[in-house]
């Protein structure tokens, strides 16, 4: 049996032991009806649907601990608590210790903060590498530094499969490089870059690495003392949670860099880096999301000592299970005569890719098809989704995009087949 076979059936045997009925079970949402027919939410990677103990997390928080921070009375002191308890969570859902976590409004908003206190170190002519990958929230936040005479350098994809240029990379990686902001998964084509690859050169170069985990959360553990990265960020609306941002910090250099805040709020790491009011009720949600993953992961390995080592448990499962969705998704595509598909296509190469999956058809617009799936119960996103510099760069920006479909746990191969059949009698008609 070869080595890629032998991957395969593993796989296949964990696909098998994740219960996605029971996950299914837990997203109230789930149930909503299209014109008669079960909605399909493959829109994961625009917003993730949110389980029931997020939702009864956030109530809760409304009937019991409504306040603000640091008062000396009861729901206040609760708030305390709800604001550490998820601080805790955040820090085994990263791997870090729990004053390395902050919360924010979003990953957008966090990363154009961190961007403008790590710039006010920066002089003329130091560089900071971005790359036509990325999102644009890791991409423009670094960029308006080039008002303070930064350079930014910026790596290119390998087209045929869009996978990061690392040659590219190195070539333009130098001992004035300060920076490198790289995404650890692309949200429009679903390649997983080599991030621990990438943050060795930026260390060996003497720069920091900032990782924009948006889009990866969902479908990867994060480790980020493996990764020995700097920053990190990403954003609980993706993995299950709700509307926010959080990002770990290197703990040196939460307290090294200096924050934008007003002069009473505290100067201590990390609460000096939360501008204002945090929205609370939601940071109660981020625990309970974590918590629901845990949960998840509990349920396929009883074993799992802690709630990291069930987190852990809980994406060796969906990882797997996802990798089966998106061949069976994949092989189909490729099967749509005159269907462009962007992005890893290889099985063998799998590992390298998330089940985010990018590609336009013969026929229509990807607002066109988007629109037919959408009539049918299936959701799908159209567009760029603000990875900007790489639908310029594969010469669709101007055609409308591509037309994304994103496979999240809860997801199922009939949704699967269902989408094909659907993608099969559009390109028919
Ligand atoms: C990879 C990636 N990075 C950053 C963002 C921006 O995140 P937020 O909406 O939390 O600002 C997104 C949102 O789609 C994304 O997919």
């Amino acid at each position: 049996m070869s080595a890629t076979s032998s991957t395969a059936a593993q796989h296949e045997s964990l696909a098998k032991s994740f219960d996605v009925t029971w996950a299914r079970e837990q997203f109230p949402s789930l149930g909503l009806q299209v014109h008669g027919r079960p909605a399909a939410f493959l829109d994961g990677p625009a917003g993730t649907q949110v389980p029931r103990q997020v939702m009864d997390a956030v109530q809760k928080y409304f009937l019991e601990a409504n306040a603000n921070t640091y008062g000396a009375f009861l729901t206040s002191r609760r708030t305390n608590e709800v604001m550490s308890a998820a601080r805790a969570a955040m820090a085994d859902f990263f791997n870090c210790a729990p004053d390395e976590v902050i919360f924010g409004q979003n990953m957008t908003t966090i990363t154009l903060g961190m961007a403008r206190a790590i710039g006010r170190e920066l002089r003329p002519g130091d560089e900071i590498l971005l790359t036509v990958l990325d999102h644009d929230a890791n991409f423009s936040p670094w960029k308006v530094l080039e008002e303070k005479g930064v350079v930014i350098r910026k790596v290119d994809i390998r087209e045929s499969d869009c996978t990061l240029d690392l040659d590219d990379l190195k070539s333009k990686l130098n001992g004035k490089t300060r920076l490198v902001a790289v995404g650890y998964a692309s949200n429009a084509v679903g390649t997983i870059n080599p991030v621990a690859e990438i943050t060795r050169l930026a260390h060996a170069a003497g720069a920091m690495i900032y990782i924009d985990a948006v889009h990866y959360a969902p479908h990867g553990p994060i480790d980020v003392k493996a990764l020995d990265c700097d920053f990190l960020v990403c954003s609980p609306y993706k993995f299950f949670g709700p509307h926010m941002g959080t990002l770990y910090g290197k703990r040196e250099h939460l307290e090294r860099f200096k924050p934008y805040k007003v002069r009473p709020a505290t100067d201590s790491v990390p609460e000096c880096w939360e501008t204002g009011t945090q929205v609370q009720e939601l940071v109660a949600g981020i625990h309970a999301a974590v918590e629901y993953i845990a949960e998840l992961g509990w349920r396929c390995d009883v074993n799992a000592k802690g709630r990291r080592a069930a987190l852990l448990a809980a994406y060796r499962s969906t990882v797997a299970y996802e990798r089966a969705l998106a061949t069976q998704l994949i092989s189909g595509l490729l099967k749509i005569p005159g269907l462009r598909f962007f992005g890893i296509s290889d099985p063998a190469r799998f590992e390298e890719r998330c089940s985010t999956v990018s590609f336009r058809l013969a026929k229509g617009t990807p607002t066109d098809a988007a629109t037919f799936l959408g009539e049918r119960g299936i959701f799908t996103w159209d567009g760029n989704f603000y990875a900007l510099n790489l639908s310029e760069r594969l010469g669709v920006e101007q055609l409308g995009g591509v037309l994304r479909v994103g496979l999240v746990h809860y997801n199922t191969a009939e949704e699967v087949d269902r989408l094909l059949g659907a993608l099969n009698e559009f390109s028919a008609a």
